[in-house]
């Protein structure tokens, strides 16, 4: 895993706006795997900002996937996933609604939802950049502590610390669902190449757990120690449990140095 320091949310924001823009100006067609959640916000205001300004690539020819999407809101729910997305992200980058996906929370469908967006996700060619924040629990998507490290798309229930955390997004805690469709720990395992994005103090025990740790189910996101081409992002107070951080630095500024040589 390649793990980034950097000093604060801003600097987050930009790196993943320029992983971003690196995958879609060199895949062609893109496939988007895009995560909601406070996190990835700032980052996507910047690549909105610069598609705005006219210096950022063309997103005709990307295709967009959702992480997750809670089951048993309205569907015109402004807190769906669905729409948060479009909002933050994909209306302003003119990005045509056909080209959004996200699990199908339909009820009475919801039995065959996960394998129609394995489906979905393989007949774009599979996901080329996934984007995931963490959770405190160590979820990415909604793979709570205990989720198979091999799982694929499905229903699933969320933890209390979850909900207790996501209830800023609703009026009140009793207004955040208790379920969600989300890609399993093995569909984003398959994703070409995996941007994990942690910020702030919350995130320092599961950016740990997840960096350094076993890998481990109390842990989903430690998974991710698997995947051979991984970019984990930490701001400061993220990466404040973590003991190799010098380590870290030095392979960042090592590979800068390389990449500067004649030739390269
Ligand atoms: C969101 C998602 C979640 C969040 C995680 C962190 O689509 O899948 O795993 O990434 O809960 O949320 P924030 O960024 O709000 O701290």
């Amino acid at each position: 895993m390649e793990v980034i320091l950097v000093d604060g949310p801003n600097d987050a924001a930009h790196l993943l706006a320029d992983t971003v823009e690196d995958c879609v100006a060199h895949t062609s067609p893109t496939s988007l795997g895009v995560a909601t959640g406070s996190t990835p916000v700032a980052g996507y205001s910047e690549l909105v900002r610069r598609h705005r300004a006219g210096v950022g690539p063309s997103y005709a020819d990307t295709t967009f996937f959702t992480l997750d999407e809670y089951v048993g809101l309205a569907a015109d729910s402004p807190a769906t996933y669905r729409a948060t997305i479009a909002r933050d992200l994909t209306d302003p980058l003119g990005v045509a609604a056909d080209r959004v996906h996200g699990p199908d929370t339909t009820p009475s469908t919801l039995q065959t939802a996960g394998e129609r967006y394995e489906q979905l996700i393989a007949e774009a060619g599979g996901i080329d950049l996934q984007i995931v924040g963490i959770g405190t629990d160590g979820h990415i998507g909604f793979n709570e502590p205990s989720s198979s490290l091999a799982s694929r798309t499905r229903f699933k229930t969320l933890a209390h610390s979850t909900r207790v955390d996501n209830a800023r997004f609703f009026d009140s805690i009793d207004e955040v669902p208790h379920h969600a469709l989300t890609q399993g720990l093995g569909t984003i395992m398959d994703a070409r190449k995996v941007l994990l994005v942690a910020t702030g103090p919350t995130k320092a025990s599961a950016v740990a757990a997840t960096i350094e740790g076993p890998m481990a189910a109390r842990c989903p996101a430690s998974v991710l120690q698997m995947h051979p081409h991984v970019v984990a992002v930490v701001d400061a107070e993220a990466a404040s449990q973590l003991q190799w951080r010098n380590y870290y630095r030095e392979a960042f500024d090592g590979k800068m140095r390389w990449k500067g040589q004649p030739g390269q």
